[in-house]
């Protein structure tokens, strides 16, 4: 091992030599990403055209249903149930490939959630259905099984896999986008299912330079200008990545109508995880595994996110919502769970600025030198830019949720989209208090 040498530091004549510049060029990665490496797949199989069908007619019964003022919402209602009570007991053995299941799960998905949640949502009942029919649930099920996630509806399923492309001669970009299928699909929905695929595509710069400067760090035997300098630059992207997905959520959400984000959007994508609401769980019908036995499910939720776990992973930022995080990642697909898991059981960054150590090796670093307080700087701008979207976003769920929820009869139970109940403000400004103290 090369032991570091502080000295080449501090030399106002230090060269890079060429051995050190390989060394850097070694730092090649094989590419990782968080979202899929092809586009969603539009249609199943012929196979499954009732399936497809289906989820092209419920947004346009569900959008009669809702809205107050439609004579037929009743007839409408029964519409729907029957749709869905019609669906055939299709098996999955058709569905070959990744994309397919993808695909097949999404609908499915919209599906259990329209069978659960129309009725509450809809006022036809003062309370959510307490069991899924057998041909929603055994498909469903069967599907979660191979992908390695439970029998619900995730933010991978509705967000990172449920958009096309308008223009393919385009950049991806949210004008440029449209969803595939939701339970409404007005402009509210649209949006906010956009934002958040936007928002990851938007953080793949920033995952390839926290593993490009974790992986330097795993291979760094002593440390010179030109490796602060890397890790500096590197961090400069990451940073530059958040500034995106800040500008794309405020852009955003200074257009989504909050009403009919409230109102038509939310009550469809909650899970069946809260007591209150479901004091025996959802029961699964004819899937054998669960033996009659109700399951409790968190639905979409913002900690499914998998850039805000890699870069708190990375940055190193500890907060109560860690637990959370975790617990999130049973819903998250295998291959954002293992880019999580890589960044997190990686050489940590900020460990090595602040104790001049990776794992068991120790390096000399002085402090005064121009490049180590340049990469600090950068180091510390990375949380503080994450501290500025998770206050705006704060801001949002204030905005969408707390405020609406306020308005709301006091004896009703309201659940945040996740399916938290009454603490979602207290974790979310955790969050952000947490950071003031992190930077470096
Ligand atoms: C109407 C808009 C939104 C509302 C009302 C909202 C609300 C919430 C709530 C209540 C939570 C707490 C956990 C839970 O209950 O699931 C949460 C967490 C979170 N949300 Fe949102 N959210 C919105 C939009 C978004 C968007 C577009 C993103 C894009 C990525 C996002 C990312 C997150 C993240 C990452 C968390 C976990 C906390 C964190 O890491 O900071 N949210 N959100």
């Amino acid at each position: 091992m090369i032991s570091s040498n502080p000295s080449s530091l501090t030399n106002p004549n230090f060269n890079v030599c060429s051995e050190n510049f390989n060394l850097l060029n070694k730092v090649v990665i094989t590419k990782q990403s968080l979202l899929h490496q092809e586009n969603p797949l539009e249609r199943l199989p012929h196979q499954y055209i009732y399936w497809e069908n289906t989820a092209d007619l419920l947004p346009k019964l569900i959008s009669q249903i809702i809205d107050e003022k439609s004579p037929d919402k009743v007839s409408r209602y029964f519409d729907a149930r029957k749709l869905l009570e019609n669906l055939p007991k299709y098996e999955i053995n058709n569905l070959k490939t990744e994309k397919e299941r993808c695909r097949a799960i999404l609908l499915l998905g919209i599906f259990a959630h329209t069978w659960v949640w129309l009725p509450y949502v809809s006022g036809m009942s003062d309370r959510p259905e307490y069991f899924i029919p057998e041909q929603i649930s055994v498909p469903l099920y069967q599907l979660s099984e191979i992908l390695a996630r439970p029998p619900v509806l995730t933010n991978s399923d509705l967000f990172d896999y449920n958009w096309k492309q308008n223009n393919l001669n385009e950049e991806v970009n949210i004008g440029n986008l449209d969803i595939l299928n939701g339970f409404i699909k007005n402009d509210a929905e649209k949006y906010f299912y956009l934002i958040y695929f936007v928002m990851t595509l938007k953080g793949e710069p920033a995952i390839q330079a926290m593993l490009k400067i974790q992986k330097a760090l795993k291979e760094i035997s002593f440390v010179n200008d030109l490796f602060l300098l890397y890790i500096q630059e590197h961090l400069d992207i990451i940073e530059r990545a958040l500034q995106e997905i800040k500008t794309n959520l405020a852009q955003v959400f200074s257009t989504i109508n909050k009403q009919d984000w409230f109102n038509k959007v939310r009550g469809f994508s909650v899970g069946w995880n809260n007591k209150d609401m479901f004091p025996n769980g959802v029961v699964y019908e004819g899937v054998k595994a669960y033996n009659n036995q109700g399951q409790f499910f968190y639905g979409p939720s913002g900690f499914q996110y998998s850039v805000f776990q890699c870069v708190d992973a990375f940055l190193d930022i500890k907060h109560q919502a860690y637990i959370n995080q975790v617990d999130a990642r049973l819903y998250m697909p295998s291959h954002q769970i293992n880019i999580i898991n890589a960044i997190e059981n990686s050489p940590k960054l900020r460990t090595f600025l602040t104790e001049f150590r990776i794992g068991d090796q120790d390096f000399s670093i002085d402090v005064n030198n121009k490049n180590y307080q340049s990469a600090i700087a950068s180091y510390n701008n990375c949380v503080r830019q994450l501290r500025n979207i998770r206050a705006l976003h704060f801001g949002v769920a204030s905005k969408y949720l707390t405020q609406m929820i306020l308005k709301e009869l006091e004896d009703k139970i309201i659940l945040t989209t996740g399916g938290q109940q009454n603490n979602h403000e207290h974790l979310l400004k955790g969050m952000i208090a947490h950071h003031n103290t992190q930077t470096i």
